[in-house]
């Protein structure tokens, strides 16, 4: 079995995903029996390539480290956009990793609808259209009996969607609260060891965590997506990004961070979601955590969610929440499950 692949968008997340599936290919065909091909890929910025026999992965990737762009790749047909890529590619599976926007969802959304409609299935790491679109773009994925998965759009690869949908199915989540940024958790963490401000933004930016746009990550608008969409697919919620109250990290000081240290507190981004007279309420602020709370020690870039379920009581995941590796390995994690529902059987290993 042989899947073709088309990605669309090829900025740090579509090159990360490109990187593991050229590592990763021996290990996907001899443990799960299957081959891929990308055979196109598609980003207004970098160029597109169409090549129907499949993309040398590491001849595109090194093009776009060394010269920013893909147009100098020697073979296949180059210049379709994202609409003609899906559309005309004969793909089974696009990846759809645009940047986010939080307004209206675009371009992901329209590119999302278009690749079910035409009867694809759609791995994405997109969180603009699941925070604004969820329930249409699930229901549209239904009607054309085709997969939508979004493993990638909180925690990057670490667990967090399909641990609490798939692992912990059948318990009630009443709560969930956490750290879902690695920007603003790198940045608190840096400045906790006397570093300012910008100078960690700038690191954190280096280092791939970032959003195209800062203020996506420290005036806390990349929390907020990640918890509406954990509350609509895991409280049965129906939030609106408007529906939740929302403070960043840009208000705290040096000075603020050193008083809490003196308190034994740390500053950190928390994103909850609660029930409240039978409907569920969010926000994002920052809050002074305590020693004996896991959270406390969750540092750097790493993450984690606290589910509180009717069953477990509080469930904990931690891990890295944002990273080129890391949310390309949610791509690859959202591909293997494809395969594995559409074989009808659990992934074997
Ligand atoms: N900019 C995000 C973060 C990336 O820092 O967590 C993952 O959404």
């Amino acid at each position: 079995m042989t899947y073709k692949l088309a990605i669309v968008g090829f900025g740090t997340v579509g090159q990360g995903f490109a990187e593991l599936l050229q590592e990763k290919r021996k290990y996907l065909k001899d443990t799960y029996g299957f081959d891929f091909e990308v055979v196109a890929i598609s980003d207004p910025l970098k160029g597109s390539i169409y090549e129907e026999n499949g993309i040398n992965l590491k001849e595109v990737l090194s093009l776009a480290q060394k010269e920013g762009k893909i147009d100098g790749y020697k073979r296949g047909i180059k210049g379709w956009d994202s609409i003609k890529t899906i559309k005309e590619t004969n793909v089974d599976i696009i990846a759809e990793v645009t940047p986010t926007n939080l307004e209206s969802g675009e371009p992901g959304t329209t590119l999302i609808k278009t690749a079910l409609a035409e009867g694809k299935h759609v791995i994405t790491t997109n969180k603009g259209p699941i925070a604004l679109f969820y329930r249409e773009l699930m229901e549209l994925a239904r009607e054309n009996r085709k997969l939508l998965k979004f493993e990638g759009t909180v925690l990057s690869g670490t667990p967090a969607i399909n641990l609490a949908l798939i692992t912990l199915a059948g318990a009630n989540i009443n709560e969930i609260r956490g750290i879902m940024n690695g920007t603003t958790n790198y940045i608190l963490t840096q400045m906790d060891t006397g570093k300012n401000y910008g100078e960690a933004l700038k690191e954190a930016q280096g280092l791939g965590y970032a959003e195209t746009k800062p203020d996506a990550d420290v005036e806390g608008w990349d929390a907020l997506a990640k918890i509406v969409i954990l509350s609509n697919v895991l409280m049965h919620a129906d939030l609106k990004v408007s529906d939740v109250e929302r403070k960043g990290i840009t208000g705290i000081t040096l000075s603020d961070i050193k008083k809490a240290k003196e308190e034994n507190k740390r500053y950190k981004l928390i994103a909850r979601a609660w029930k409240e007279n039978g409907r569920v309420k969010a926000r994002v602020s920052p809050e002074k955590v305590e020693e004996d709370n896991i959270l406390f020690h969750i540092t750097g870039v790493n993450n984690a969610i606290q589910f509180q379920t009717d069953i477990l009581g509080c469930v904990t995941i931690t891990g890295p929440g944002a990273g080129r590796r890391e949310t390309g390995f949610a791509l690859l994690s959202d591909f293997v499950n494809i395969h594995c529902s559409l074989i009808d059987r659990c992934c074997e290993k």
